[in-house]
């Protein structure tokens, strides 16, 4: 088995980022198909396919879903080829299902890797989060706080008015008290119909995005992929597990999960250096989306390690078949 030291980071993210390249190429041929299914499932046998190559050990902890409801990629298979280091991963092959079928913005192909036991094996419920991007103090906003404390008290860090603060949500029914609070604040509001690891890596990039602030909840495994890009990229993020009924605590227990009321901080969901690659699959404010060009198919990724704070962009072309 090996130890964190082992994880040779530098040497693998070219190759995870072959991985999320080869899953957004294979959903792209669906972008606007209006079928969620048949994209999705062609992101999760390119991905399959592509982890298999690498040189790991790797256990996928954020995954498809549990064994029983997912028969590729699931929480616990094991994925590469069994030699090389000892590697936790967290992917999403298509993050933004609908977003591709009905060919709108910020749909991705995403995954991270870090050595065994570096990420929170986050059951599918959902997770209330927030996020904000570098460059503030620690905790200068908290779950603990209302919305109407977080407006202000970013505000008051960046020296700016609340109506100066954007917060990106993503626009639900279950949503409709936190955005009613956030508008009596001033603040402007950025809803998003899906795609929320986009939403929260979008605090990072605020020059480019306009956006501030995460808020609201989602899917709980989104949160610890979004972690693990924030932990890259710089940036705070929190997150707290929620529950709706027996079967989404007994789903906690199995994955381990002991304190229900628990906030997780990003380092606490992400507990070691990992990388992370994102793919475009359609056009975003993070990474242009696949795109044919005459013979040729295009993508750009994000590629990130977070022990040097890297992000590189790349682009890649192949041609078609
Ligand atoms: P899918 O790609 O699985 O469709 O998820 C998209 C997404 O918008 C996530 O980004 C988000 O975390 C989650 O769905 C929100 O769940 P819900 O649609 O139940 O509000």
């Amino acid at each position: 088995m090996s130890d964190i030291n082992e994880f040779a980071d530098r040497m693998l993210s070219l190759g995870l980022a072959r991985v999320s390249e080869q899953a957004a190429v294979a959903s792209a041929k669906l972008v606007g198909s209006g079928d969620e299914k048949a994209a999705d499932q062609a992101a999760v046998d390119a991905m399959r396919n592509q982890l298999n190559l690498l040189d790991i050990q790797g256990v996928v902890v954020i995954g498809e879903g549990e064994r029983d409801e997912a028969p590729m990629l699931f929480i616990g298979e094991e994925v590469g080829t069994g030699n090389g280091p000892a590697v936790d991963i967290a992917l999403d092959p298509l993050e933004g299902t609908t977003l591709t079928a009905k060919d709108m913005p910020n749909a991705l192909a995403v995954i991270a890797m870090g050595p065994r036991g570096s990420m929170l094996h986050a059951p599918d419920v959902y997770m209330d989060k927030l996020a904000i991007g570098p460059g503030f103090p620690t905790g200068v906003v908290s779950l603990d706080m209302t919305p109407t404390e977080r407006v202000n008290a970013l505000a008051a860090a960046k020296g700016c008015e609340p109506r100066d603060i954007m917060v990106c949500v993503l626009e639900r029914p279950r949503h409709e008290d936190l955005v009613a609070e956030l508008r009596a604040t001033g603040a402007r509001i950025r809803l998003i119909t899906d795609g929320d690891v986009a939403g929260v890596i979008h605090c990072a990039e605020t020059g480019k995005t306009g956006i501030d602030m995460y808020m609201g909840s989602g899917g709980a495994p989104e949160g610890v992929l979004a972690a693990a890009a924030l932990k890259c990229m710089g940036g705070q993020m929190m997150g707290k597990l929620l529950f709706r009924n027996d079967d989404e605590c007994g789903r906690a227990e199995k994955a381990g999960i002991t304190d229900f009321e628990k906030i997780y901080t990003r380092d606490e969901m992400v507990t070691a250096d990992v990388i992370f690659a994102a793919t475009g699959v359609t056009d975003g404010s993070i990474v242009t989306g696949a795109r044919r060009d005459g013979d040729y198919l295009e993508t750009e990724t994000i590629l990130m390690r977070s022990k040097t704070g890297s992000v590189r962009r790349i682009h890649y072309r192949q041609t078609i078949k």
